[in-house]
Parts: structure tokens; C-alpha cells; sequence
């Protein structure tokens, strides 16, 4: 079957799926977008989640097909999104992340200098060292952003809460608070979204 869906701002098309295909496969494999990662495959360490239509979601229980129409964003397409929230509601979407030919282009940037800018959660990751083998971040970074957008001031219980479908086989889990409690003191300071 043809699939027609949204993966952060870009009209996506993936042909030739099959019935049983899961959206991670579609998002990794057919798309060019890894930063989504494959683990269990079962629903159970978080390293896949994405946003379906504002939920984050396993992307490794979705079947492709029910991606048909909706909208995806990936670790990809969170500073993106991030600055689409900042800008207020109507501003129109851009396509974001990279495409399957930019992917294909891609170049190394000179030292010194950033591809792309973070959002400020990931930001808020770098700068709290929330990082280790960085395995589950991008699982982490689409919850934790999710969480501050649907809760601007988290409780440390709201955090956990959030996050206890993302497994950290580093077990890092202290830093990952402290960068979700920084994302969040920094989104306050930065007054309503
Ligand atoms: S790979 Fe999807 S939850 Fe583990
Ligand atoms: S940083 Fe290694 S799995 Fe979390």
C-alpha cells in the first residue's frame, strides 16, 4: 500500500508498504531517518518515540499505514518544531529536518561551526551532560519536550511520570532529570509559549 503522511513539516510518500510495517521501519529505513532508534521492538524501552499528531507515541507499535494522513515529528524535526511553538500558533509550518537527498548531499560543516541549531531541550541535555551513549536520547528529548509543552513547570513526580516509558540502559537518570528540569527553568524565564 501507498502511504501519505507528514514527517516534521515535509509531505511524505512511501510506497510498496506492507501491512505489518511499522512506522519506525517507514520513518528509518524508507525515509532516511535514523535519529528515531530501533531497541526492543516491543513497546517497552522508549528509544523510538515520536509525535503522532501531538502524542508521543512507540514508534515501533504504530503500523505505517495508520500514519496515513497525520502528522509525525521526529527527533529530526524537534528545533523545529520548538521554534514553530516559540513563534506563536499560526505561524505557517516549514519543512524540517533533512531530507532523503540532503541526507545523501550531507557534507561534514567546517570546525567550528553548528549544521543546525538545537532546540532547547536538546540544549538543555548537552548542557546538564545528560548524554552518554546517547542510545535513548532522542526518545527522551520528544517526551521531554512534549512534557514542557503540555506542562511548563513539571514537578519532579510529572518528570518521572512523563518519562517512565523511556529506559536508559546507562541509567543516567539524574542528569536526565536535572536537563529536564533546566529545559523547563529556562522555558519559564522565557515567559509564555
Ligand atoms: S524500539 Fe520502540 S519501544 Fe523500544
Ligand atoms: S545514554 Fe546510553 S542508553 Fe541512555
Amino acid at each position: 500500500m501507498r502511504v501519505n503522511f507528514t514527517v516534521n513539516g515535509r509531505p511524505q510518500q512511501a510506497d510498496d508498504v506492507w501491512e505489518g510495517e511499522s512506522l519506525l521501519y517507514v520513518l528509518r529505513e524508507r525515509l532516511g531517518l535514523p535519529g528515531s532508534k530501533n531497541a526492543c521492538e516491543q513497546g517497552e524501552c522508549g528509544s523510538c518515540t515520536v509525535r503522532l499528531d501531538g502524542l508521543p507515541v512507540c514508534a515501533c507499535l504504530v503500523a505505517a499505514g495508520q500514519a496515513e494522513g497525520r502528522e509525525v515529528v521526529t527527533v529530526e524535526g524537534l528545533a523545529e518544531h520548538a521554534r514553530r511553538r516559540a513563534a506563536g500558533a499560526g505561524t505557517p509550518p516549514e519543512p524540517a529536518g533533512t531530507s532523503l537527498d540532503e541526507a545523501r548531499r550531507w557534507t561534514a560543516a567546517p570546525d567550528g561551526t553548528r549544521a543546525a541549531a538545537l532546540s532547547p531541550v536538546q540544549q538543555a541535555f548537552v548542557d546538564a551532560g545528560a548524554v552518554q551513549c546517547g542510545f535513548c536520547t532522542p526518545g527522551l528529548l520528544v517526551a521531554a519536550d512534549e512534557l514542557i509543552e503540555r506542562n511548563p513547570e513539571p514537578s519532579d513526580a510529572d518528570i518521572r511520570e512523563a518519562l517512565s516509558g523511556n529506559l536508559c540502559r546507562c541509567t543516567g537518570y539524574e542528569t536526565i532529570l536535572d536537563a529536564v528540569r533546566l529545559a523547563a527553568a529556562r522555558a519559564g524565564e522565557a515567559g509564555p509559549r
